[in-house]
């Protein structure tokens, strides 16, 4: 057990004494928990070993799967990364800081432990306040995963972040909820095409607008099967598991109505041999289960993907604590946008548990 001390932070206006603290215990080789834009990290100082090893340990993270590196200024880019394409200097002046990670080439300063011993480096500059502050406080770019028990959800609030590391970190920053609720879009430049490795908070089709050609977009980055490890070492774990069963179904959701009714007999069917399901559906079908007496995690509207990815993992961590549920159905949704990336989280989530309706 490790002594871990809570430190709120005012997103909007962090206060530097406070971000002071924080990053002493970067300095000493601690690790914090820390809020980004998309989900909390646990972060480390890059250079130190002793204290990257900790975060895996924390985490239970499994040492062949590498952490990105978190930046606050363009310097901190060369010092970490070597031959940086064009096409990573427009991505970066465009969308930086911002929720886009680009794999690169891997300079010698960064050990062998942040990048599981690969030769590439993933990188980027969160848009937080408070991640930044932290970056610059600490004088070193930050390695962070995710700042959940390995498998499990991402952290969209620090309670999550309590829920799951407390006791096992030295510090958690609590400042309040994040902004995208889902992970930072991975584009893989070491490529030609480049790779689209984890769709996320920044929209693909942005990113092929500034590139000006498309992203390769393997199956696993869609959710569907596991990844070729060469490509993606994260990729090949069950990510994002609640604890209980969860079916993803897919189905026509231009007729939206149908679509929904067909889910609810799936629903319905479950209940039928003794389960107690819950769905994990939008605004505008809640009502069929409703009305059947299912009972509803609403994750947000159609028309605004944006709010779903920013209430999932929130949704997938209710699913867990609601005694009087046995199992949850998610509704899927468009591969547009945001929903690549809210597709990608269900099906993996679910263990790959997919019924097309
Ligand atoms: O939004 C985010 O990206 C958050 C916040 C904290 O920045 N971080 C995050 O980290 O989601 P993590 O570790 O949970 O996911 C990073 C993914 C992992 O699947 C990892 O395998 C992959 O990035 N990755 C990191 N370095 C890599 C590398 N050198 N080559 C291939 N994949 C890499
Ligand atoms: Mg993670």
């Amino acid at each position: 057990m490790v002594e871990t001390r809570i430190l709120r932070i005012d997103p909007e206006r962090p206060d530097p004494a406070l971000v002071r603290e924080a990053a002493e215990v970067v300095r000493r080789g601690g690790i914090v928990a820390f809020p980004t834009e998309t989900v909390y990290g646990l972060g480390a100082d890059t250079y130190n070993e002793a204290a990257v090893r900790k975060v895996f340990e924390a985490k239970m993270r499994p040492v062949d799967n590498p952490l990105i590196v978190h930046i606050a200024d363009f310097d901190q880019l060369y010092e970490v990364a070597v031959d940086v394409p064009p096409s990573a200097a427009s991505l970066a002046s465009r969308f930086w800081p911002g929720p886009l990670t680009l794999l690169l080439r891997k300079s010698a300063r960064v050990p062998g432990v942040v990048t599981a011993n690969r030769d590439t480096v993933a990188v980027r500059m969160p848009a937080h306040p408070v991640a930044l502050a932290l970056i610059r406080e600490s004088g070193v770019p930050i390695a962070a995963p995710s700042a959940n028990l390995a498998g499990r959800p991402s952290p969209t609030t620090a309670e999550h972040v309590v829920r799951d590391l407390y006791g096992r970190v030295d510090l958690i920053i609590d400042s309040g909820d994040t902004v995208y609720g889902v992970e930072s879009t991975i584009v893989d430049l070491t490529r030609d095409p480049p790779v689209l490795l984890r769709p996320g908070a920044m929209p693909v089709e942005e990113v092929e607008r500034v590139l000006g050609e498309r992203l390769v977009i393997p199956p696993f980055a869609r959710g569907l099967g596991m990844a070729d490890a060469a490509l993606a070492p994260g990729m090949k774990y069950r990510h994002y598991a609640p604890l209980k069963r969860l079916t993803v179904v897919e189905g026509d959701y231009t007729n939206l109505d149908g679509y929904a009714r067909k889910v609810l007999e799936v629903v319905l069917d479950a209940a039928t041999r003794g389960s107690r399901p819950a769905v994990l559906c939008s605004t505008e079908t809640a009502d069929i289960y409703r009305a059947a007496g299912i009972r509803v995690v609403e994750l947000g509207p159609r028309s605004n993907v944006f709010v779903v990815a920013r209430n999932l993992f929130k949704a997938l961590r209710a699913i867990d604590e609601m005694p009087d549920v046995d199992e949850a159905f998610a509704e899927g949704f468009e591969e547009k946008g945001l929903g690549l990336a809210v597709m990608n989280r269900l099906r993996k989530a679910s263990g790959f548990t997919i019924v097309r309706v």
